[in-house]
């Protein structure tokens, strides 16, 4: 091959990797959340409409406490904060009230940071072989890796709070009763395939927004 021809292969390897021109030196991509999501992210906002704002987030506050797990959470993912668009992080605030949890959840796509930063917390995750947990207390950092199933209990006498940070910039969360009792896959295929009997299906279902 000609030298030119070595050069004109480059550059056109290149040029397939440069971004949006719209991308300010191409070192971010503020998501223009008013187009469509796409698998690779939000595309990236005009210039000139990046503001700082589209970097902060002002309302990482405790969130309203669920009925059913007693637990507040605030995710800071790319629709609250633009500016993580494509950069591969985000975070989360969990605040338990006494006796609340977390319940067993995966993120499929990210990896979790979890800090613990008030309180005591039964923290874990599972896999086919071995149970990984531990009471943890503010100052303890955890990693949860890709992929595992894992949880949090409150186990102390007052409110605990954590914070997590996400390998993704919009992590995808797969709680498992929502999983099972959130829709309407029937009584009776999940009698048949978690061998819990039909009553108790029956109240998870309630508890969870499910059908049939
Ligand atoms: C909690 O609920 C109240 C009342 O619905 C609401 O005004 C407030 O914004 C909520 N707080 C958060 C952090 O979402
Ligand atoms: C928390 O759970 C324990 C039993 O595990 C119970 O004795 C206690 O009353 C509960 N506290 C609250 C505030 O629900």
């Amino acid at each position: 091959m000609k030298m030119i021809h070595v050069i004109l292969v480059f550059v056109a390897l290149f040029s397939s990797y440069i971004p949006n021109a719209t991308c300010i030196n191409n070192d971010f991509c503020v998501a223009d959340l008013s187009r469509p999501k796409t698998p690779l992210g939000y595309q990236c906002k005009s210039e000139k409409d990046v503001t700082v704002d589209d970097f902060i987030f002002s309302g990482f506050v405790a969130g309203n406490a669920s009925k059913l797990f007693n637990l507040g959470i605030t995710f800071v993912n790319v629709e609250k904060l633009p500016g993580l668009n494509g950069l591969g992080i985000s975070t989360v605030r969990a605040d338990l009230g006494v006796n609340g949890s977390v319940p067993l959840h995966s993120h499929p796509d990210a990896t979790e940071l979890v800090i613990i930063v008030e309180g005591q917390v039964n923290i874990g995750f599972i896999t086919p072989t071995k149970i990984f947990l531990k009471d943890a207390k503010p100052g303890d950092v955890i990693v949860v890796p890709k992929g595992q199933l894992h949880f949090l209990v409150n186990t102390g006498p007052k409110k605990a709070v954590a914070f997590a940070a996400f390998s993704s910039s919009d992590p995808s969360v797969q709680t498992l009763d929502l999983l099972l009792f959130g829709n309407d896959l029937s009584t009776s295929v999940l009698s048949k395939t978690t061998l819990l009997d039909a009553a108790q299906i029956q109240k998870l279902k309630v508890a969870f927004g499910g059908k049939n």
